[in-house]
């Protein structure tokens, strides 16, 4: 396989996973930070790093977007984000050649063909998927095992509306091996990526809710926990539970959430996340009957109009 040119903008734990693990793979990489001190401790693990991005006596190349996004209160501080994109949207409009940007930060569904399209578009004066492939690719990796995980990632998901740059993208990350997806929508690469950290958040706090509720009635979690983890389908099935639209029903789950709710609260444990878990299912019992209830009228007056 020939070695890809490739850019790396936002070079911290991500940032030098991900541009580390191209290097190991035999590929010319270029790190980009706007920390001097940053730049200097990649320069002297022998790393390419600079603090201005430069295309302009460049080949074609991937620019990978590994900026912050850190969260300010209830939303996405996409201040920095904003900014290295911007001046990679400068760099594009002086290449002649054609550079594939790739988003790998984590960002809400929408925002790699919202807010990085036009502020490249902008700022390059060109038009993605002609002057310059889009898409996303979101990383999995985790901080304490980041160069591992890049080198050998479980999942990977490549989204684009351009089918070549899928393709493109293919080429350079399927050597790593693992479960490779593809999307048609970055949206939707977002979105996996945003659940994806969402479901594990979840489910730490459910098994914290529990901790919380044996504690008070002096048992030990860990073997608790780690029988249900090999017990529970919602635990070994991956397929269960992941369709959206259909509320739990039948006899144990309704009686149990409810029945555990009382049980905590008779040992003095308040549990927002069980408490939720039945809100949410009882308002999805609600939106599917209404749902029935429109296509039953609607099939009864199709009925009188035939
Ligand atoms: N840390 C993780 O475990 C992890 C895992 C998966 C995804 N992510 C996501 O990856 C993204 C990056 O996270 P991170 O943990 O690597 O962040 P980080 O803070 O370690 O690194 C970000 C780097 O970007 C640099 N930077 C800031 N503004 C810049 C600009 N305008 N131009 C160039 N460089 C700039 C900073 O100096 C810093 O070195 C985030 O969206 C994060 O949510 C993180």
């Amino acid at each position: 396989m020939q070695p890809s040119r490739i850019f790396i903008i936002g070079s911290g734990v991500v940032g030098a996973a991900t541009g580390e693990g191209f290097v190991g793979a035999g590929h010319h990489v270029t790190f980009i930070d706007t920390s001097v001190a940053r730049v200097h401790e990649l320069v002297e693990r022998g790393l390419d790093a600079r603090t201005e991005l430069d295309l302009s006596a460049e080949r074609d190349s991937f620019v990978f977007l590994t900026l912050p996004t850190p969260n300010d209160g209830r939303r996405y501080d996409l201040s920095a984000f904003t900014a290295g994109t911007a001046s990679v949207g400068r760099a594009l409009a002086a290449s002649p050649a054609r550079h594939t940007v790739v988003v790998r930060s984590t960002v809400s569904p929408g925002t790699t063909e919202g807010l990085v399209r036009s502020v490249l578009e902008e700022s390059s004066g060109l038009t993605a998927g002609e002057g310059f492939g889009l898409a996303s690719n979101p990383e999995f990796l985790r901080a304490v095992s980041a160069a591992q995980d890049f080198a050998n990632p479980w999942m990977t998901v490549i989204a684009s509306r351009d089918p070549q740059t899928v393709a493109l993208l293919q080429d350079l990350l399927s050597p790593f091996g693992g479960e490779l997806r593809t999307f048609s929508e970055p949206a939707e690469a977002e979105f996996i990526k945003c659940a994806h950290n969402i479901f594990n958040a979840t489910k730490i706090s459910f098994w914290n809710e529990m901790w919380l509720v044996a504690q008070e009635v002096r048992l030990d979690l860990d073997p608790i926990a780690a029988t249900v983890a090999l017990s529970a389908e919602g635990s070994i099935n991956p397929q269960y539970g992941i369709r959206g639209g259909a509320p739990y029903g039948g006899v144990c789950l309704p009686k149990d959430t409810n029945g555990f709710l009382g049980y905590a609260d008779g040992v003095g444990v308040d549990m927002p996340l069980l408490r939720a878990v039945v809100e949410t299912n009882d308002r999805l019992e609600a939106v599917v009957k209404r749902e029935v209830e429109a296509v039953s009228e609607r099939t009864t007056s199709d009925v009188e109009l035939a």
